[in-house]
Order: structure tokens, then sequence, then C-alpha cells
């Protein structure tokens, strides 16, 4: 059966709580009020951009990295935007106050192991924003939580204090040694599998990361869900532009819609030597 749109999902007009720069991103907190009881880690947003006159008629994707419920506020949600395009940049260029027309929650989300397992939580650049409201969730399910963040430079690493708070160890990598250890993020996964005796691991960032992560975890019992973002023109299932090669158990290949059959995805599944290609 062909998997459908997040049922949850509804287009709201919420307000911006709060803009605050983090390195190289800025950290953009939005009321969306009792929505955010039905939004989970791995979920997405679609968020229209320019303002009522903008010719930019594409909505944006964004990953919510967390959600909480302020006193003050109510329901809030934290997105972690990277000023790249123009869309980007006038979202992040949005005062306290400013209204936003978003579509919220999309996508699936992450698997939660039913017992308490190792994981291991993978992120390259603004794609930890989303591991962190993962890891809050994994540690009340009793799991062992250890973290790799990389990017290319310490701006581009997103790693909040709170956020270490449900995370037993984090280790971050700079592929310019500004920040941590000089190296890519994939360094030390295949040692941390078997120190560790990692279940599961959880990731999200640039496709090649995650290519390169299901290619450690190929042929071992690891579990590797990732979150993939590949460009999505209209984010709700309709244009076809997200879809990605994804072998099913008989080895079938179908085009799957990363926004809505994603963005997390089985990485042993994904034909990432395909992606990008006609097959
Ligand atoms: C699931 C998901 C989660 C994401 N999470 C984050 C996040 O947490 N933080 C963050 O900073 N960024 C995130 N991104 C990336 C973010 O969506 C882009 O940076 C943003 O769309 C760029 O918009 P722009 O206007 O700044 O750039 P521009 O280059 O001006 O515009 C890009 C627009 O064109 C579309 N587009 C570009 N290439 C294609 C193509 N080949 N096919 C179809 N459409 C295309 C894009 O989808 C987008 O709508 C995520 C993307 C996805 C898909
Ligand atoms: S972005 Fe249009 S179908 Fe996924």
């Amino acid at each position: 059966m062909m998997a459908e749109i997040n049922r949850n999902a509804t287009q709201i007009n919420a307000t911006i709580v709060g803009n605050k720069r983090v390195g190289q991103y800025h950290q953009l907190i939005i009321n969306i009020g009792e929505i955010s009881n039905v939004c989970k880690p791995g979920n997405f947003v679609a968020i229209n951009v320019g303002g009522e006159t903008s010719k930019m008629i594409l909505r944006r994707a964004f990953a919510i990295s967390r959600v909480s419920n302020n006193s003050t506020f109510g329901g809030t949600m934290e997105l972690i935007v990277a000023p790249f395009g123009q869309g980007s940049r006038w979202l992040c260029s949005q005062s306290e106050g400013a209204v936003l027309d978003i579509v919220v929650p999309l996508g699936n989300a992450f698997g939660i192991p039913t017992t308490p397992v190792a994981v291991l939580l993978v992120g390259g650049g603004y794609g930890s924003a989303p591991l962190f409201g993962l890891a809050e969730v994994l540690n009340a399910r009793g799991c062992r939580v250890d973290m790799l963040l990389g990017a290319s430079t310490a701006g581009k690493i997103y790693a909040p204090m709170e956020g270490k708070r449900s995370v037993n160890s984090l280790r971050i990598f700079t592929e310019d040694g500004s920040m941590g250890q000089l190296g890519r993020v994939t360094d030390p996964i295949a040692t941390l599998i078997e120190d560790l005796n990692i279940a599961v691991i959880y990731s999200c960032g640039p496709m090649a990361m995650l290519a390169a992560i299901s290619e450690i975890t190929q042929g071992t019992d690891v579990v590797h869900q990732c979150a993939v973002e590949e460009s999505m023109a209209c984010g709700i299932g309709i244009c076809m532009t997200c879809v990605l090669p994804v072998a099913d158990e008989l080895g079938a290949v179908s085009m799957l819609r990363s926004c809505i059959e994603g963005p997390v995805m089985d990485g042993a599944n994904v034909l990432w030597k395909r992606v990008g290609k006609v097959i």
C-alpha cells in the first residue's frame, strides 16, 4: 500500500517567539500550540518564505529539532536554519513576533527500540538538529546514547549545551580541526560499534555521510536509520522530485518519496550509488 501524508499534518499560522544566532545557524523558536504534542523526532515542516508578495512559490523544508511545552508560550518547536539561499536567508531575518505559514508535522519518524539497547547518533552540520530531541526520547527509553557530530569547520557544528544532558558521550569532528578532533565523523564508527555493542545508528546529514555509514553497517546486525535530505519541491507527496531508489526485502527496487516514505529510511535498503540516476 502506498504511504500517505503524515495524518497530523496541518497548515497553521505560527508566531516566531525566538530567533538567535548560533555559530553559522539561526535557532528559531516557533509557537505551534497543541500540534507540538503530535510532532515526533524525524518529522519536518514546510514553510512559506518571502512574505505575501513573494515569488518564491515553493515551501522550504526544515527538520524539527525539538518540541517543548513552555510555560510562557505553550507548545513550541525549535528549528536550526542555515542561511543558504534566498528562502532560508529570509527566514533567518525574521524577528520575534513575525507570523509564518507552516505545514507541520510532515514525514515519518525515527523508530524507537522497544528495549533499552545501545545506540549511536551521528549528525553532519545542521543534521545534528533533530538528533537532540531524539536523544531525549531514547534516553527516557533507557537506551545508552552516544553521539558523534561532524562538519567542515567549527561554525557549522550545532551542539547546544542543554542537548548534552541526554547523551552519554559527545565527540566532535571537523575537517579543518577548528573544533574537536581533526577528521571525519565517520572515522570512529566501526570501532564504536564493537566497543559499545551498538544496536542502532541514527543519522542525519549530507547524503554522502549517510551513504558512508551504510557502507560501514553493511553486513553487520546494526540497524541504520537515516533521515535523508533529498531536495523537496512540494513536501507533500505530489511532485516526485524527492524520490530515492529503495529495495524491499525481496530486492525489488522502487522510487520512494522521501517526503512521505521518509525522511527516515532504512539505510541498508537505499541504493546509494544509484541516487540521482535513472534506474
Ligand atoms: C527533510 C529536510 C530537512 C531539512 N532540514 C533542514 C534544517 O534543519 N536546517 C536547514 O538549514 N536546512 C534544512 N534543509 C534544507 C533546506 O530545505 C534548504 O536549505 C532550503 O530549501 C534552501 O532554500 P533556499 O531558499 O535558502 O535556497 P534556494 O536554493 O534559493 O531554494 C531552494 C528551493 O529549491 C528547491 N530545489 C532545489 N533543488 C531542487 C531539485 N533538484 N528538485 C526540486 N526542488 C529543488 C528546494 O527544495 C527549495 O525549495 C532540509 C531539507 C529537507 C528536504
Ligand atoms: S517533495 Fe514532492 S513528492 Fe516529495
